[in-house]
């Protein structure tokens, strides 16, 4: 087995904003780096592909081509709207001799030892593997549209001073239905697939709508199957998460660091 890595580190980063969560210091390094490293140590892994943001390509490099190169990993330009442009991209990069294609999000830099160790097995004997966590909540469908019942009642006093920023806004959106829960998983990344059947699904005319790759080798008629996830492999998307990060990987926030370790 022959693994090249792909990771998806093009997105925007909007619900996070206003910087970047692939920025983010994760116990003295960068985000993206601890995300990439998760890949370094393993054997089966011969080449991994950063796939930046095209709109400022050549701060991401400044930034991390040197540490990138060090680990022997390439970086290229991903796609500007959607994630599956970008893993078209990456997938040109893949050197010929890979049998295998892991495709991971850069934001999921909690990925446990042991779980690689299950993809990568379950990955020798089948040809598409995701990991998947079964759903426990309650899921229900809730509409669009939402009606604000914040109680903001006249107060003439509170408008003078704070103005709009003083009002604060409670949306209640109605509830459409309960959903069976039984069989439904998260799916998680990284996804491994045979490197023929990915560049099948992605040679596919229309790719949109796809929010995993999984579901373009759905879209060919092929099996994928599901092996455990893990809770902890969380996908950083707002602040909040960060702090989650850290605890799950057990390192501290910057500030917390005596100052000559900060760096
Ligand atoms: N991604 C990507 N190319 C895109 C969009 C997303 O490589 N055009 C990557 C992100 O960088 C991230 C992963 O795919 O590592 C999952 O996407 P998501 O969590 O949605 O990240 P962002 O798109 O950056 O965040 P947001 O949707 O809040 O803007
Ligand atoms: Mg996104």
């Amino acid at each position: 087995m022959n693994v090249g890595v792909i990771i998806t580190a093009a997105g925007s980063s909007e619900r996070f904003g206003p910087t970047s969560k692939l920025d983010q210091d994760i116990g003295g390094r960068a985000l993206v780096m601890r995300t990439v490293e998760l890949f370094t140590k393993r054997q089966e892994v011969s080449a991994i592909v950063v796939a930046g943001s095209p709109d400022n390509f050549d701060e991401f490099k400044a930034k991390y081509g040197p540490s990138l190169g060090f680990h022997g990993a390439t970086l290229v330009r991903g796609g500007r709207d959607a994630r599956w442009e970008t893993v078209k991209l990456a997938l040109e990069a893949i050197p010929p001799e890979c049998t295998h294609v892991a495709v991971h999000d850069a934001a999921r830099p909690a990925v446990d030892e042991k779980l690689l160790d299950r993809l990568f097995e379950a990955a020798r004997k089948l040809p598409a593997v995701v990991p998947a966590v079964r759903i426990t909540a309650t899921v229900k469908r809730i509409a669009d549209d939402s009606i604000d019942v914040a109680d903001n009642e006249d107060d003439a006093l509170a408008d003078a001073i704070l103005g709009d920023a003083g009002r604060t806004s409670i949306q209640a959106s109605p509830i459409l239905e309960t959903i069976d829960r039984s069989g439904l998983a998260e799916i998680q990344t990284p996804q491994i697939f045979e490197i023929g059947l990915l560049r099948r699904a992605y040679a596919q005319d229309d790719l949109s709508g796809a929010t995993d790759d999984a579901s373009l080798v759905e879209r060919l008629g092929e099996t994928v199957h599901a092996v455990a996830g893990d809770a902890t492999n969380i996908k950083v998307t707002t602040p909040g998460d960060i702090r989650l990060v850290r605890a799950i990987l057990d390192v501290r926030a910057p500030s917390e660091r005596p100052a000559h370790k900060r760096f």
